[in-house]
């Protein structure tokens, strides 16, 4: 398999969505939502990408200092390339755009839970998300 990886090039609403869908991370992200997901590729400031001739096959989208945090917006492999190291590849292309003092941070889908564990990242019991129907009271 010849796959060409590629930091922060041009990746389209379309292309997004589709490997999504064939990701299956699809489900869990708001793929019917043409101007958010448009604003997902446009406004994250490193992406990784995987290749496969014209098709795109696989992401890891983060929004990062490249100092302190990097939060890993999405990681997902086209479902034909899963379990062939795209995801671990994306993974080492985006540490190494990163200083040597930042750290990785993601919330796992519930079917890649034990991925991350696998690869080498730590659980943190200290996660938060404040859904965007909360407000906090001033
Ligand atoms: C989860 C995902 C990103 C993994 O990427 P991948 O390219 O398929 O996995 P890799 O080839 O990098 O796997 C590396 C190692 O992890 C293991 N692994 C793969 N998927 C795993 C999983 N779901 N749970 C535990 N281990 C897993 C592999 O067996 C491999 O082990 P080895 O190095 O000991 O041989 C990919 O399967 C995917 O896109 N899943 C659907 C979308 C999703 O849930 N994304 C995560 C959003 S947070």
């Amino acid at each position: 398999m010849n796959i060409e990886y590629k930091i922060n090039a041009s990746v389209s609403a379309e292309q997004f969505i589709e490997l999504l869908r064939q990701s299956t991370l699809g489900a869990r992200r708001p793929i019917d939502d043409r101007e958010c997901m448009e604003g997902m590729v446009k406004n994250s400031n490193l992406m990784v990408s995987a290749w496969d001739g014209e098709k795109l096959i696989g992401i890891s989208r983060s929004m990062t200092d490249f100092h302190y945090a990097c939060y890993l917006s999405d990681l997902a492999i086209d479902e034909k390339y899963q379990n062939s190291g795209v995801g671990k590849k994306l993974l080492v292309y985006t540490q190494e755009q990163l200083g040597s003092k930042c750290k990785l941070i993601l919330i796992a889908a519930p079917v890649a839970n034990s991925y991350y564990e696998h690869i080498g990242f730590t659980n943190n019991q200290r996660c938060w998300v404040l859904e965007r129907e909360q407000c906090i009271s001033k």
